[in-house]
C-alpha cells in the first residue's frame, strides 16, 4: 500500500468530497448534520447508509461497510487501493507521481548497465590468469595459498596487472563510456582528467549476489602495498551490508546449517574442502539485513569468526542480532587462534566437519567470554565471574533452558547450586518474569476460552474510539499523552495508530478521514462506525480520559485473571509471591482507577 506517500494520498483523498462522490453513485438525503440514502453494498428498503460531510466518512448500519472516500470507491468499482487512488486523483485532475516509477525503471536500467559491465570486467581479470606471458606472480600466490584451478574457476578468481589503466582502456574500447564506468567503481575519476583503474597489482574476487550476478570485486594486495584487501564501493548494485560472499553457491548446497566466516579466502578454502554451505560477511559485523537472508534458506546459523579481539566482539555482535530476528546460533571456535583457512589448509575438510559437530550455543560462548575475562582461581574473581553469569543467565527466557545452566555451572565450579540460583533469579525483573512465561499464559487464557478473544476484542474497540477521537479533536491528545507512550496498542489497530500517534505526538494534524487511508476495508467499517456512533459527545477530553480510564481498567483485569489461574497452577514459592504482589498492585491500581484517580504509579 505505500505505493503512494502519505501526503498523496491525502491530497487525493481532501480533494475529493465524500458526499460529491458517493452522490454520483446513490441519491443521498441530508437529515441533521449527515446525508442519507439506500446502501449500494447490500439490499435494502430503508436508508441505513450514512454520510458525514464534517468527518468525510460513510457508514453502513445495515451491513457494516463503512469507511473514507477511498474504501467507497474501493468497494463500488471493485477497486484495489492504487487503482482507487487513481481513479480520484483523476477525478480531482491531481497528477500523480507515476514519475516515481519512471525513476525506478530508470534505475533498474542502470543496475543491469553495471552488472553487464561488472560481468565483462570478471571476466577480463579471469582471462588475464590464463595470460602465460605477463601473470606468474599471480598463479604463484594462489598456488602458495593452496588454491586448486578448480576452484579459481568456480569463484571467477582474477588478476589486474599494476599497470594502472588497463581495464579502463579494455571497457571504453567495448563501448562503455567514462560516466558508466566510473558509476561501477571500476575506474575511478582522476583529478587532472582522464580515468584510472580501482585495483592495481591485486588478485580479484568477483562478488555474487543471491542469483550469481558479479556486483562488486574484492582485491587482494600480493605486494603488501596499500591496504591487504581493497573492496569496490557502495553502488546502485553493491550493498556490502545486504549481501554474504558465496551466498550463490551456500543457497544451494542443499544444507540446514550455514557457516558465516569473516573472509574470501576463508569461504574459499571451505568451500574447496567441501564444505558448500559457507559464506563470509567481508569483514563486518552481520547486519540485520544479512541476518535475514540467511534465515530464510537455512535453518541453523553457524558463526566461525577470528578469536581475536575483534572477532570476538563482532561474534557477539552477530550472535545477538541473529537472535533477535529469531535465527538458531551457534558458535564454532576454531583451536589454536587460526582462521577457517588456516584451519582447513592445515587440517582439511573432515577435520572441519568435526569442528562443526562441536558448536557452542550464544550463551555457552559468553560463559567461555566470561571465563576468559575473570580469573576464577581467586576468590574475587570467581564472585565476579558468577555475578557476570547470573546477570547473563537471567535474560534467558526460556526457563528450562536457565535452569539447565544454573546446574551446570555450579557443578563446573563446585558451588551451591541453590544460592547461585537465587542471585540469577534476583536479577530477573519482575516484569521479565510476567512476560517469560508464554507457555503458562497462553494455557491460561486457553482455559478461559472464548473470553480471552473477547477481552482482546472489546480493547481494540475502545482504542478505535480513542484513536477516533482523538482525530476529530487533535488537542484531546495532550490530554493523555502521558499514558499513550508506553501503552502497546492490539495488533488490529496497530498501524493505523502508530500513524495517527506520530502525527499528533509531532503537531502535524489529524483528522478523521485521513485515519482511515492506510485501513483494509473490514477496519474501515469497524472505524466508520466507531466515528458515526460513538464519538459524538460534547467535551472530548473527558471522553477520551474516560475511555483510557476503561481499557486501563479491562487490561487490568484481564491480567489479574491470567493471575488468578497461575496462582491456581502449580507454582515455585518465589513466582508465587511476586504473582500476589503483583496481583496487589492491581487491586490498587483498580482501586484508584474506579475513583477517577490518576493511578499513576506503574
Ligand atoms: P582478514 O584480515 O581476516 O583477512 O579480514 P583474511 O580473510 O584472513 O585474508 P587473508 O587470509 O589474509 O588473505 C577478513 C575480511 O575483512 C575484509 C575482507 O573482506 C577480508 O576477507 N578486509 C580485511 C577488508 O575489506 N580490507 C582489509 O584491509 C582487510
Ligand atoms: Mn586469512
Amino acid at each position: 500500500m505505500a505505493f503512494y506517500s502519505e501526503d498523496i494520498i491525502e491530497e487525493v483523498r481532501v480533494s475529493n468530497d465524500i458526499v460529491d462522490v458517493i452522490s454520483e453513485y446513490i441519491r443521498l438525503e441530508k437529515k441533521g448534520s449527515n446525508f442519507f440514502g439506500l446502501c449500494p453494498f447490500h439490499r435494502e428498503k430503508t436508508p441505513s447508509f450514512s454520510v458525514s460531510p464534517t468527518k468525510q466518512i460513510f457508514n453502513c448500519f445495515g451491513c457494516g461497510k463503512g469507511g473514507n472516500v477511498i474504501q467507497f470507491i474501493m468497494n463500488i468499482e471493485n477497486l484495489d487501493f492504487p487503482e482507487a487512488i487513481k481513479l480520484l486523483a483523476n477525478r480531482a485532475r491531481i497528477t500523480l507521481p507515476e514519475d516515481e516509477d519512471r525513476e525506478t525503471h530508470k534505475k533498474n536500467i542502470l543496475k543491469n548497465k553495471i552488472i553487464k559491465i561488472n560481468t565483462e570486467a570478471a571476466r577480463f581479470f579471469h582471462n588475464k590468469l590464463k595470460d602465460k606471458t605477463s601473470q606468474k606472480k599471480a598463479l604463484l600466490y594462489l598456488k602458495e595459498r593452496g588454491i586448486a584451478p578448480g576452484t579459481i574457476v568456480k569463484f571467477g578468481i582474477g588478476y589486474c596487472s599494476d599497470e594502472g589503466d588497463e581495464l579502463f582502456k579494455y571497457l571504453s574500447k567495448a563501448g562503455y563510456n567514462e560516466e558508466i564506468i566510473v558509476k561501477s567503481g571500476l575506474a575511478i575519476k582522476s583529478e587532472k582528467g582522464g580515468c584510472y583503474d580501482r585495483f592495481r597489482n591485486r588478485i580479484i574476487f568477483p562478488i555474487f549476489d543471491v542469483r550469481g550476478s558479479v556486483i562488486g570485486f574484492g582485491g587482494r594486495s600480493i605486494d603488501s602495498s596499500g591496504p591487504k584487501y581493497l573492496n569496490s564501493p557502495e553502488s546502485i548494485v553493491y550493498n556490502k551490508r545486504k549481501n554474504l560472499y558465496a551466498m550463490n553457491f551456500a543457497r544451494t548446497s542443499g544444507e540446514k546449517r550455514v557457516v558465516v566466516v569473516e573472509g574470501y579466502m576463508d569461504v574459499i578454502s571451505l568451500h574447496q574442502n567441501g564444505i558448500s554451505n559457507a559464506v563470509a560477511s567481508l569483514g563486518t559485523a552481520l547486519t540485520v539485513d544479512q541476518g535475514r537472508i540467511l534465515k530464510k534458506y537455512f535453518e541453523e546459523v553457524i558463526i566461525s569468526y577470528d578469536a581475536d579481539t575483534a572477532g570476538q566482539a563482532a561474534t557477539v555482535r552477530g550472535l545477538d542480532i541473529l537472535n533477535e530476528i529469531g535465527c538458531n546460533v551457534r558458535v564454532l571456535l576454531i583451536p589454536e587462534g587460526k582462521d577457517p583457512d588456516e584451519f582447513v589448509n592445515k587440517y582439511g575438510g573432515k577435520a572441519f566437519q568435526n569442528l562443526m559437530e562441536k558448536t557452542l550455543s550464544l550463551v555457552d560462548y559468553k560463559i567461555e567470554i566470561l571465563k576468559k575475562q575473570h580469573n576464577t582461581k581467586t576468590t574475587d574473581g570467581k564472585v565476579e565471574f558468577f555475578n557476570s553469569c547470573a546477570e547473563l543467565l537471567s535474560k534467558i527466557d526460556n526457563r528450562v533452558e536457565r535452569d539447565m545452566y544454573i546446574v551446570k555451572l555450579a557443578e563446573e565450579y563446585n558451588i551451591s547450586r541453590e544460592s547461585f540460583s537465587q542471585e540469577v533469579y534476583k536479577k530477573i525483573q519482575p516484569r521479565q518474569l510476567i512476560k517469560q512465561r508464554p507457555v503458562n499464559l497462553k494455557a491460561a487464557s486457553g482455559n478461559i476460552g472464548g473470553k480471552s478473544v473477547h477481552d482482546e476484542e472489546k480493547i481494540a474497540y475502545y482504542e478505535r474510539i480513542l484513536l477516533s477521537l482523538l482525530s476529530m479533536d487533535n488537542n484531546a491528545y495532550f490530554a493523555v499523552k502521558d499514558k499513550l507512550e508506553n501503552y502497546e496498542f492490539t495488533s488490529e489497530n496497530k498501524e493505523v495508530a502508530n500513524f495517527a500517534i506520530d502525527r499528533l505526538a509531532d503537531n502535524k494534524g489529524l483528522v478523521a478521514a485521513e485515519l482511515l487511508n492506510f485501513t483494509d476495508g473490514e477496519l474501515a467499517g469497524k472505524f466508520g462506525r466507531v466515528m458515526q456512533e460513538d464519538c459524538n459527545c460534547e467535551d472530548t477530553r473527558k471522553a477520551v480520559l474516560d475511555i483510557i480510564n476503561k481499557i486501563e481498567l479491562h487490561r487490568l483485569d484481564i491480567r489479574k485473571q491470567e493471575i488468578i489461574k497461575l496462582l491456581n497452577s502449580q507454582m515455585d514459592e518465589g513466582d508465587v509471591e511476586k504473582l500476589n504482589q503483583e496481583l496487589k498492585s492491581i487491586m490498587i491500581k483498580t482501586l484508584l482507577l474506579k475513583k477517577g484517580g490518576e493511578g499513576n504509579e506503574s
